[in-house]
């Protein structure tokens, strides 16, 4: 792998803000990766992607500036929750640094032990395969080895730093 250092990157004709409102274009779900070490642990993330199917892969990027990442890594375990559309006071929530994320928040253990969230439209659990360079990010790979969905719920959606209201309603006003 070849890695670009600072020096090498060269003036750019955009800002880091032009960057934040184009990619905001890009529709995704919303996450919330927890898991159990001396308390629960967990932090919101729309960087989430699948992978590789063999072997089975996930990925997301925290900032390099999340306490609860490196907290989550030490344990090694984590399980990723898929938030339902009316999780965005859960989103906001689990985005807080240094509050008490889990007041009033019902969970129960995966089967690896993380909380899966009450409602969410799907977990998987995890292991960490790998961590990898992301600029200001880190790119964490995960192994899943267990995971379940409720077909009969609708996600919840990030666009443009907002939760679109009702995008699965027939004339939906995403
Ligand atoms: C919808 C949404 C998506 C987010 N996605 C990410 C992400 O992909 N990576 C990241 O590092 N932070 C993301 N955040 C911000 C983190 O949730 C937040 O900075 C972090 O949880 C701070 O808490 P911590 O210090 O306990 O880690 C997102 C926040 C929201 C509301």
């Amino acid at each position: 792998m070849t890695r670009r250092t600072e020096s090498a990157v060269t003036a750019r004709s955009f800002t880091s803000l032009a960057m934040r409102e184009v990619l905001g274009s890009f529709c995704t779900g919303v996450v919330i990766v927890t898991a159990v070490g001396d308390e629960p642990l967990g932090f919101t993330c729309q960087s989430f992607t699948s992978l590789s199917l063999d072997p089975p892969l996930i990925s997301f990027s925290p900032a390099l500036t999340s306490t609860t990442w490196p907290r989550i890594r030490k344990i090694g375990t984590f399980c990723v929750n898929v938030l339902a559309e009316n999780h965005p006071e859960l989103s906001t929530k689990f985005a807080r640094s240094g509050t008490d994320k889990y007041a009033g928040v019902e969970w129960t253990p995966s089967p690896k032990g993380s909380p899966i969230l009450d409602g969410v439209v799907a977990w998987i659990d995890c292991t960490v395969w790998a961590e990898h360079d992301g600029g200001d990010h880190t790119i964490v790979i995960g192994e899943v080895h267990d995971l379940a969905s409720d077909l009969q719920q609708h996600p919840l959606l990030f666009y443009r730093g907002n939760y679109p209201q009702r995008p699965f309603a027939q004339g939906g006003n995403a």
